[in-house]
């Protein structure tokens, strides 16, 4: 049973890469969609050669999608990943919400793994969350 916040469709092993590492530019921001659900429910940012990897779902609001645009996860100076919604920012590399409402809460991280210049999803992975029941999709 779902309580709205989690979800209980199963985890899927997904083989094939998510990109290739120079699909990502320095200090670039990405999102994905590995399981085709038709919207991004991960992404990635890039910093020198270090790859982070996060949901695409703000723990501030209901599960609610951060980029203010497609791809565009990171604020303008591009120091923090911030929320489209109400502007919270968080930490590029530990998540860790610094400035905003979820003020210590922290975005939820998507493994990588990196094999002959792929990205990769090493652990099976979840579909994306969906908003709570009566809410719009956003
Ligand atoms: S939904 Fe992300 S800061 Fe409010």
């Amino acid at each position: 049973m779902s309580d709205g916040l989690t979800d209980d469709r199963p985890a899927v092993r997904v083989s094939a890469p998510v990109c290739r590492v120079e699909d990502l530019p320095d200090g670039a921001s990405r999102g994905f969609d590995p399981l085709g659900e038709g919207r991004d429910t991960m992404f990635i940012v890039r910093r020198g050669d270090a790859l982070h990897g996060w949901r695409n779902h703000c723990p501030h609001y209901d599960n609610a999608r951060m980029a203010w645009r497609k791809d565009e996860f990171l604020s303008g100076d591009k120091s923090h990943i911030v929320c489209g919604a109400h502007g919270a920012l968080f930490e590029i590399d530990t998540g860790l919400c610094v400035i905003g409402p979820c003020l210590g809460d922290h975005l939820t991280p998507v493994p990588l793994a990196v094999r002959g210049g792929e990205v990769f999803l090493p652990v099976p992975y979840r579909p994306g969350l969906r908003p709570r029941a009566g809410r719009g999709q956003r």
